[in-house]
Parts: C-alpha cells; sequence; structure tokens
C-alpha cells in the first residue's frame, strides 16, 4: 500500500455539499407554499452560510505569495510533487503560518530548484517513514516551541507512539506499522477534532480499517483482520454512528491514540470500566474477580467481547442454552444454581412490570387518569435496571433484594390499574342503570300522554 496518505477522495468541499443539502430542504420549504417560513429559512440559510464562510476561512486560505516552494510545486503540475501544495490550503500548519520549508527545511526566498532544494540550506526532502515521528517530534515534543502556539497542548505523542506496537515495530523496521501520518494525513492535517479529520471519532474507524480491514496488507501478521466488521457490528458503533452519542468507543478511545493503551488504564483489556465504572465497582466485588485474574480471564470482555460488544438481554443469564454461564459452569455447580436464581428473580420483576404496564395502558386507553400510577410505575422500570447491572456481583441475594423492591412497587401500580378498571365497571354499571331508569321513565310518558290523547274528547270539549 501505498502511504495511506495521499488517496482519500471525500474531501470535496465540505460547505458546497452541505450548501446542497441546505438547497434541498429549502426547496421543500418554499414547496410547501408558506411564505414566512420561506423566509425564515432563508435568513437561517443565510447565517449559517455565514457561520460555514467564517469556519472555513481557516481551511480555504490563501497560499502566501512570495514562497518559491508553493509557487513552483504547483506551478509543475505533477501528480507526485504538485498535490502537497494543492492540498496545503487546508492544513492546520499554514493556519498557524508553518510552511513547506519548516518541515522540509530549504530556501524558500530562491526561485530556481537548485537553490531552493539546497542540502546546504538544511533542504532534506521527502522524509523516510521511520524518520517521520521524529520530523513532527521537532515541534510537538518541544515544550518551548509548542508554548508560544498553544499551552494546554501535550507535548508526549512521539514519546507515547514509541510504546504503542506501532512505535515498537516501526523502530523495530517495520514500515507498514500507522506513523504519524496514517492517522492525520499529510499536507492537509486538520485540527484533530475539525469534523473531516481522520482523527475524527466517527472517522477513525476508516482511518484504522485503511490496513486493520485490509487481509492483503496484514498478511503475514498474526493478527485478527475482522476486527473493524466486528467493531461495525456493535452497540458501540451503533450508538456513535446512528445516535450521534460521541461518549461511545471508538478504535482510539480503547486502544490509545498514541500509546500502547488510554492513560490510567494498565491493559485494554481493563479499558471498559473508564467508562461502566458501576458495573466494573461491582464486578471487583464479585467471586469472578479473583476466579478469573487467577485463570488470566479478562474481567468484562470474557462475557461480552471486545469489539462485537452487543446490547444485553436478560437471556444471557441463567441455565438455558443462550446464557453465557452455562459455558463454564456445569449443573451440579454453585454457580450454576444462582445463575438459576438470579435469573428468576429478574424474571419475576420484569413480568411483573409488564404485567402493571398493560393493565395501566389499558386504564389509560379507556379513558381513566392513572398518570400517577403510571410515574410510579417507572420506579420499578430503574430498579430492573439496577438489577441488571447488579448481576455483575454475581450474588442472588443481592440481585433479589433489589428485584423484591420493584415488584412491590410494580404491584402497587399494578394495582393501581386494577382499581380504575373497576371503577371504570362500576361506572359502566351505573350508566346502564340511568339509561334503564330514563327508558322507564320514557315509556310511562308516552303511556301517560296516549291515555291523555284518548280521554281528551270525552271531557266535553265542543266540536266545532
Ligand atoms: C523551481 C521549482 C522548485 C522549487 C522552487 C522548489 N521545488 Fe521542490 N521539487 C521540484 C521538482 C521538479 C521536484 C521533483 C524532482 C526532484 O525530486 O528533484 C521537487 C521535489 C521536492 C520534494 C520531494 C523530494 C523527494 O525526495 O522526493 C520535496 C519534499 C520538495 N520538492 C520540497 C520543496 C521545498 C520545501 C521547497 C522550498 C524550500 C521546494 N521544494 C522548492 C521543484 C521545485
Ligand atoms: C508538517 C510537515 C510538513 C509540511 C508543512 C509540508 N510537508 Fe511535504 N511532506 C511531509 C512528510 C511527512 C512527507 C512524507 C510523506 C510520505 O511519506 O508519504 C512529505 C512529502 C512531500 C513530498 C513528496 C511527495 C511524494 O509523494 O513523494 C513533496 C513533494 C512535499 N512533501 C512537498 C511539500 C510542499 C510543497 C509543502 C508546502 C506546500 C510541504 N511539503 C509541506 C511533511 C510536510
Ligand atoms: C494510530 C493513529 C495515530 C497515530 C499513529 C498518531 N496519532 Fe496523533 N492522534 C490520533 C488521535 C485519534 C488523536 C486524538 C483525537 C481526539 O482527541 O479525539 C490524536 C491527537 C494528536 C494531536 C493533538 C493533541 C493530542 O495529543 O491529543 C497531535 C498534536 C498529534 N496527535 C500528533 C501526532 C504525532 C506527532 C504522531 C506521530 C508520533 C501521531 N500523532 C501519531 C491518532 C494517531
Ligand atoms: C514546525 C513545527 C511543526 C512541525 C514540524 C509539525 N507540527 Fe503539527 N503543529 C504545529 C503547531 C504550531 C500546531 C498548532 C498548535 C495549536 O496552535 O494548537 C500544530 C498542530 C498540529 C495538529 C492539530 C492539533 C489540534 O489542535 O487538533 C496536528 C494533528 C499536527 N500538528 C500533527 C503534526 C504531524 C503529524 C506532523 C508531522 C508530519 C507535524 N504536526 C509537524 C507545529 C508543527
Ligand atoms: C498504515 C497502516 C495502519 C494503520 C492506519 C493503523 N494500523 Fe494498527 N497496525 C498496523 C500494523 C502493520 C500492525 C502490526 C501488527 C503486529 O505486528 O502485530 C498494527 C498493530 C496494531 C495493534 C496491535 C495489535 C497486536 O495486539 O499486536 C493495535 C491495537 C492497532 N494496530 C490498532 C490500530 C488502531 C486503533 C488504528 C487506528 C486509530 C490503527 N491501528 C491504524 C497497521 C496500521
Ligand atoms: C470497546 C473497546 C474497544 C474498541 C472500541 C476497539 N477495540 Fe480493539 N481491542 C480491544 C480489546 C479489549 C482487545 C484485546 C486486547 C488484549 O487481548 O490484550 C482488542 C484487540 C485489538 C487488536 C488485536 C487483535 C489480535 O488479533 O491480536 C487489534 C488489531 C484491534 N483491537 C484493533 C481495533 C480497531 C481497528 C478498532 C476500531 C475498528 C478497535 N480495535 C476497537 C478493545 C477495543
Ligand atoms: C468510552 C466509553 C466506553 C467504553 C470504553 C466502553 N463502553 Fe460500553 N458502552 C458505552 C456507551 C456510551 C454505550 C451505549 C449506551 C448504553 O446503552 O449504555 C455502551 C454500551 C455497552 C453495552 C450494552 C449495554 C446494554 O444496555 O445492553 C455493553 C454490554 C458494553 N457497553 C460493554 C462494554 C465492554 C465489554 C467494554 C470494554 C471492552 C466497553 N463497553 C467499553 C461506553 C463505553
Ligand atoms: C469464563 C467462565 C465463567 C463464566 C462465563 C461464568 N462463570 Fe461464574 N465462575 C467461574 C469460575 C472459574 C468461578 C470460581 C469457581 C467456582 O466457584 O466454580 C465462578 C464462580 C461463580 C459463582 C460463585 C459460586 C459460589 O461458590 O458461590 C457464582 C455465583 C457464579 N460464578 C455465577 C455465574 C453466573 C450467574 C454466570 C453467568 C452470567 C457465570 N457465573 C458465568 C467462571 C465463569
Ligand atoms: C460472567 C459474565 C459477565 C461478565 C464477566 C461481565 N458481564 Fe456484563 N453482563 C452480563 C450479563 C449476563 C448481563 C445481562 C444482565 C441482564 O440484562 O439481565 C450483562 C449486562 C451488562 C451491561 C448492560 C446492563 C447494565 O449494567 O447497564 C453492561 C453495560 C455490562 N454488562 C458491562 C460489563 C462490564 C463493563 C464488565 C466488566 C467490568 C462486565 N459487564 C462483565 C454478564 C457479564
Amino acid at each position: 500500500m501505498a502511504e495511506a496518505g495521499s488517496s482519500r477522495s471525500d474531501h470535496c468541499s465540505g460547505w458546497r455539499a452541505w450548501a446542497l443539502q441546505g438547497g434541498v430542504k429549502a426547496r421543500g420549504a418554499i414547496d410547501s407554499g408558506a411564505p414566512r417560513r420561506w423566509h425564515a429559512v432563508l435568513a437561517m440559510l443565510m447565517v449559517s452560510l455565514l457561520v460555514r464562510v467564517e469556519e472555513s476561512k481557516v481551511w480555504s486560505q490563501d497560499l502566501p505569495k512570495g514562497n518559491s516552494c508553493i509557487e513552483c510545486h504547483r506551478a509543475i503540475g505533477d501528480s507526485r510533487v504538485t498535490p502537497p501544495a494543492e492540498k496545503f490550503p487546508q492544513d492546520i500548519h499554514l493556519a498557524k503560518g508553518i510552511l513547506c520549508q519548516d518541515c522540509h527545511g530549504g530556501d524558500a526566498a530562491t526561485s530556481e530548484r537548485e537553490g531552493a532544494m539546497d542540502p546546504a540550506k538544511g533542504f532534506v526532502g521527502k522524509p523516510k517513514r521511520q524518520a517521520i515521528p521524529q520530523l513532527c517530534g521537532k515541534c510537538h515534543s518541544s515544550a518551548d516551541y509548542m508554548k508560544k502556539f498553544n499551552p494546554t497542548m501535550r507535548i508526549d505523542q512521539v514519546q507515547q507512539y514509541f510504546t504503542s506496537v506501532h512505535g515498537r515495530r516501526l523502530l523495530a523496521g517495520d514500515p507498514k506499522v500507522a506513523t504519524c501520518i496514517s492517522c492525520h494525513d499529510v499536507h492537509r492535517i486538520r485540527a484533530v477534532r475539525d469534523q473531516q479529520a481522520w482523527t475524527y471519532p466517527a472517522k477513525v474507524v476508516d482511518t484504522c480499517a485503511r490496513c486493520h480491514a485490509d487481509r492483503q496488507y496484514l498478511r503475514g501478521y498474526k493478527i485478527a483482520t475482522d476486527v473493524v466488521d466486528q467493531y461495525k457490528a456493535s452497540i458501540h458503533y451503533e450508538t456513535l454512528t446512528k445516535k450521534g452519542d460521541l461518549s461511545a468507543p471508538t478504535c482510539n478511545v480503547c486502544h490509545g491514540n498514541h500509546g500502547a493503551t488510554p492513560p490510567n488504564v494498565d491493559s485494554v483489556a481493563n479499558v471498559c470500566g473508564t467508562c461502566h465504572s458501576l458495573t466494573a465497582e461491582m464486578f471487583a466485588k464479585s467471586p469472578h474477580q479473583e476466579a478469573f485474574a487467577s485463570i488470566g480471564l479478562a474481567p468484562c470482555v470474557t462475557c461480552h467481547g471486545n469489539h462485537d460488544v452487543m446490547k444485553t438481554t436478560d437471556t444471557m443469564v441463567g441455565t438455558d442454552s443462550k446464557a453465557v454461564c452455562v459455558n463454564c459452569h456445569d449443573s451440579d455447580s454453585e454457580g450454576y444454581k444462582k445463575a438459576a436464581q438470579i435469573r428468576a428473580s429478574l424474571d419475576r420483576l420484569r413480568e411483573e412490570v409488564q404485567r402493571a404496564t398493560a393493565i395501566l395502558d389499558r386504564a389509560e386507553h379507556a379513558g381513566m387518569e392513572v398518570s400517577q400510577a403510571k410515574f410510579e410505575l417507572t420506579g420499578a422500570t430503574d430498579v430492573l435496571l439496577k438489577a441488571r447491572a447488579a448481576v455483575h456481583q454475581f450474588d442472588p441475594t443481592v440481585v433479589k433484594t433489589l428485584t423484591e423492591e420493584g415488584i412491590l412497587v410494580a404491584s402497587q401500580a399494578n394495582a393501581k390499574g386494577v382499581k380504575a378498571l373497576e371503577d371504570l365497571r362500576f361506572r359502566h354499571r351505573g350508566l346502564w342503570i340511568s339509561v334503564v331508569v330514563i327508558l322507564v321513565a320514557i315509556s310511562g310518558l308516552v303511556l301517560k300522554i296516549k291515555e291523555i290523547d284518548r280521554r281528551g274528547p270525552r271531557r266535553g270539549i265542543k266540536k266545532l
């Protein structure tokens, strides 16, 4: 593979794509024929456009005049040496006033090639792959230098990088591992949180996938090549991409940006607890903590997997074939019995909540006021969530204490639903009685009127 850097084609001008989208939306609004909304949409469009122009200022900067490297490289029209100059307007370094010669050396004030690209003037040309970390580190590892631009910027990327498998193997002479520019691009390096950056959370998967999903590229290495496919099937990826929830982990969140692991994590296998801290605390109190450690099993990934973490259900615990417990516990073991007990408690609470929900829904449908009872029932649902997390203590009494509490709440809500339906029945009965009484009264009246009609002429009203 050529350096992954140069061949990504998703750089069509962001605002233009956006304007197209916005355009479609705006047209929809015009079609709907509401002139006021049309104006509002137009105004919003203008404001957003201004914001976009403001944002894109950095990225579509004019290249400085009088820099011979840029001027000559743009003019050459060569497929290898021209692209660096063409991509450069979108590079964060240009925005900070850093130019070609700051990385490559040479003399940007001289317009002929030999003079400009003179090794005597520090010109180093295209760096070797192995030399790239040091090249970036020239500035990025220097506190004094970085301080002038951004005092909060970390300066440990290079140092960390050499603790990772990538860095260690690069030192050992393997050029196929990721270097700085495999993850950050080159000549179009963007701020790491720029939505177009290769390091932007939703884009990292593609960045790693360029090597880690490429069987051909990784032939000869003893690592799995299905990690990306597996991750893309996970609840984490779904949460990140479908819900746009950036708190769900992508590759670098678990594996670290530069180092072997993220800060404060001793092993990647223990990374889950950085987010699922409550669950991790419970696991630490469980009999599995010791048992797993003694046979070298990782705490969370043993049951949940590492890349293909799925949404969980109560069927995961118990003694049927879908439960993970039976992978290790025989039917005569303590763990097996306790697994069955834990599941029974969860099932009872879940069924109780379902029962109460159903009856309250029916009552509500029939027009009864049950919002208070419905609100109280959410208390039982919360307890069910807590009980599911408490499974990680693998102690049936802990789970049962919780579920009993929830069952009480749910059965009270259920009783309110039952009462509401009884009230409804009572009202219906009352209604029917009233109807019958009214009917009787009406027929009595009708009879009376008929009788009066019959008696009328006999009273001797004179016929004319
Ligand atoms: C007058 C034109 C001209 C000027 C000025 C010029 N270059 Fe070049 N540069 C070229 C050409 C042509 C090549 C490709 C042929 C070669 O490698 O010599 C090249 C190649 C390069 C390469 C790739 C070298 C390699 O090892 O493959 C780098 C890096 C480079 N230039 C950087 C610079 C920098 C930095 C400056 C300014 C200090 C600069 N150039 C000024 C014309 C120019
Ligand atoms: C932040 C540092 C940095 C800056 C600034 C920079 N380069 Fe580079 N340049 C690199 C690195 C790193 C490589 C090696 C890329 C690789 O291995 O694929 C490179 C490679 C090149 C190459 C060789 C491309 C190839 O595929 O063989 C040329 C030509 C070049 N740069 C020209 C320029 C020009 C012109 C500018 C200014 C517009 C510039 N560079 C600015 C870091 C930089
Ligand atoms: C395997 C991919 C990868 C490699 C290799 C890599 N980076 Fe990064 N880098 C990232 C990610 C991901 C981020 C952080 C994104 C975020 O904060 O969301 C990052 C962040 C950064 C930042 C912003 C400050 C910070 O530390 O968060 C700088 C500067 C940086 N990297 C420079 C480098 C340099 C220099 C190298 C080479 C020694 C390098 N990176 C190698 C992926 C990588
Ligand atoms: C000549 C000094 C210099 C060199 C060499 C250099 N950088 Fe930078 N880099 C900077 C400065 C200055 C900034 C802007 C810091 C700021 O103001 O936040 C920056 C910013 C960055 C950022 C954006 C960080 C953020 O805030 O999101 C990344 C990523 C980055 N550089 C990667 C690299 C990589 C990769 C290389 C090597 C190919 C490299 N840099 C080489 C000086 C340099
Ligand atoms: C330029 C190609 C390339 C890119 C891009 C890349 N890697 Fe790698 N990665 C490799 C190669 C090659 C190895 C070495 C495999 C080995 O020797 O075990 C490796 C090793 C690793 C390992 C160590 C595997 C092990 O246990 O030995 C991890 C973890 C890893 N990469 C994660 C990532 C992540 C996360 C990203 C994206 C942020 C990424 N890589 C981007 C090529 C790449
Ligand atoms: C939720 C955390 C998490 C996420 C997200 C994640 N990984 Fe992993 N990854 C792990 C764990 C845990 C291991 C196993 C480490 C161990 O056994 O020491 C691992 C192992 C690996 C390995 C080594 C596989 C082998 O066969 O040795 C590679 C390569 C890797 N991950 C790459 C990636 C890439 C690429 C992504 C993004 C597509 C990714 N990981 C996302 C946690 C994660
Ligand atoms: C960066 C934070 C983060 C890390 C690290 C992380 N997760 Fe998650 N995890 C989330 C988020 C966010 C969700 C989705 C929201 C939710 O349902 O809790 C989630 C969902 C889950 C779910 C599904 C929960 C359900 O409701 O069924 C499981 C299981 C899970 N993660 C296990 C793991 C394991 C195992 C690891 C380590 C290999 C891990 N997580 C690492 C943040 C993280
Ligand atoms: C990867 C294997 C493995 C899996 C999967 C597993 N366990 Fe265990 N479990 C063990 C080991 C090993 C021990 C300690 C030895 C023992 O008591 O059998 C243990 C112990 C226990 C204990 C303590 C037994 C006692 O003596 O009181 C309970 C309870 C338990 N497990 C419940 C579960 C439940 C519930 C599940 C499913 C959610 C489960 N286990 C899944 C391996 C496993
Ligand atoms: C022995 C197997 C096992 C181990 C080890 C294990 N889990 Fe679980 N996990 C389960 C089971 C079973 C469920 C489903 C509980 C339910 O829904 O009734 C579950 C559910 C979850 C959930 C969703 C419910 C909740 O708590 O919000 C998350 C998140 C989770 N586990 C994270 C972790 C983390 C993090 C670790 C490591 C500290 C871990 N698990 C270790 C078996 C395990």
